[in-house]
């Protein structure tokens, strides 16, 4: 049997490294492993692959950046000839990234076998280009592997055929699970708690500069309290560039209460060299490798995303999370994990952090409250081999 993985963009090397691994368990499995080069600097896609263990890819189409269109465009025009030329048993295309909607589009044009692993989510907001992706990989896809409960009904009221759903849980908290006693190894020196940790990198909140320094500026204010750590997603670090260039070009005067410069421009810069002078506890970094960031996530006094892995892997670790988006399509981490949204309201920003601070004394996370939902137990890339391979899971 011989399946082909396509992977892209940073969160789907957490999800098909342990995909990767419980295959290669069944002697019969052969695997190709395809990176369409979405994420291209070495903090975004490399690292990833040394600290996951994930093997070098058969190919990589070495796409990178573009618009939607240019981008879906170029990974299928790519994919088309390696699928052709592998001809696999089985494809299997992971999250809402567009790698994963353009992988679908052509194995189902050449008539070839696809697999969503993390099926069925859905935010019901079309104005996110991940539910687009969502949307039309599940209606392509044969096989359909889904983390929770809300997948499934969400498939089911669609008009997917049942027999192709399976629940199989949360192959991220696999990676978690696994990789947590050596990032707890890692836990960077130089940090001290508490500390909140932010990650910002959704089109809704950082393509929107007046939004994006009003977050900065509450961002500032919460870092009088304790330390604000903000590791900076290349679109983000953009976006702020602009903000500040603009900021040099229209201010008359500074404002006091103005956002730090990211002084450590791009790739490869010193991340200590965003550190700011007008908020020295609010600190800009480069994007960290997964363990790094893993260990910050556990002992977190708080966490600010617009992630959905990060709401999934602070439930997971019972660390409190606020949300800064209108709408989750991880249901299932609010209903049972630790995440709040507080949507695009930034007084609701503040007074959840200042809430969860007051009950959290100590300013540490409290990881004897994690919370356990059903099938996030480390084994669903296992049920997922077992699906594939032998037809269903023990
Ligand atoms: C993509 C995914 C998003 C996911 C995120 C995780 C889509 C539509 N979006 O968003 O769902 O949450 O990845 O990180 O697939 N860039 C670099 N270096 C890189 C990659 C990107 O500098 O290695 C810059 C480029 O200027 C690029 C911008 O970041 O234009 C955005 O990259 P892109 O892959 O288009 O989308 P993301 O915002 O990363």
């Amino acid at each position: 049997m011989h399946i082909l993985h396509v992977v892209g963009a940073r969160p789907n090397f957490m999800k098909a490294a342990p995909v990767l691994r419980a295959l290669g368990a069944y002697p019969e499995v052969r695997q190709t492993l395809v990176h369409t080069g979405q994420h291209y600097d070495s903090a975004m896609s490399d690292v990833f692959f040394q600290q996951l263990e994930i093997p070098q890819p058969d190919f990589n189409l070495g796409v990178g950046s573009g618009t939607h269109a240019q981008q879906t465009a170029a990974i299928m025009q790519a994919f088309e000839g390696v699928l052709t030329k592998r001809e696999p048993d089985m494809v299997l295309v992971y999250g809402d990234v567009n790698s994963t909607v353009a992988a679908a589009l052509v194995c189902s044009k050449l008539g070839v076998k696809v697999a969503h692993v993390e099926a069925g989510l859905r935010s019901r907001d079309r104005s996110m280009p991940e539910e687009i992706n969502r949307l039309i990989t599940d209606q392509l896809s044969d096989l359909l592997f889904t983390p929770s409960p809300d997948g499934d009904e969400n498939l089911v009221r669609e008009g997917i055929d049942p027999a192709k759903i399976r629940r199989v849980g949360n192959v991220m908290i696999d990676t978690l699970i696994r990789l947590l006693p050596r990032a707890e190894q890692q836990f960077p020196p130089n940090v001290s708690k508490p500390y909140a940790l932010v990650t910002l990198h959704r089109p809704s909140n950082v393509d929107d500069l007046d939004w994006l320094r009003d977050l900065l500026i509450t961002l500032t204010e919460l870092s009088t309290q304790l330390s604000v750590i903000f590791p900076v997603h290349p679109r983000t670090r953009q976006r702020l560039q602009t903000l500040t260039r603009v900021r040099a070009e229209t201010a008359a005067s500074p404002d006091p209460r103005s956002l730090n410069e990211t002084k450590g421009s791009g790739r490869g810069a010193n991340p200590d060299a965003g550190l700011t002078r007008t908020a020295p506890q609010l600190h800009l970094l480069d994007p960290l490798p997964y363990l790094e960031f893993l260990a910050l996530q556990t002992k977190a006094s708080l966490v600010i995303t617009d992630s959905g892995g990060i709401q999934e892997e602070t439930t997971f670790l019972g660390v409190p999370c606020l949300t800064v988006r209108e709408n989750t399509e991880r249901p299932i981490t609010i209903t049972q994990g630790t995440n709040q949204l507080v949507g695009r309201d930034l007084k609701k920003l503040r007074s959840a952090a200042e809430e969860i601070l007051r009950h959290t004394a100590s300013g540490e996370g409290v990881p004897e409250s994690r919370n356990f939902v059903p099938l996030w137990d480390g084994h669903a890339a296992e049920r997922i081999a077992q699906i594939i391979v032998r037809g269903s899971a023990k």
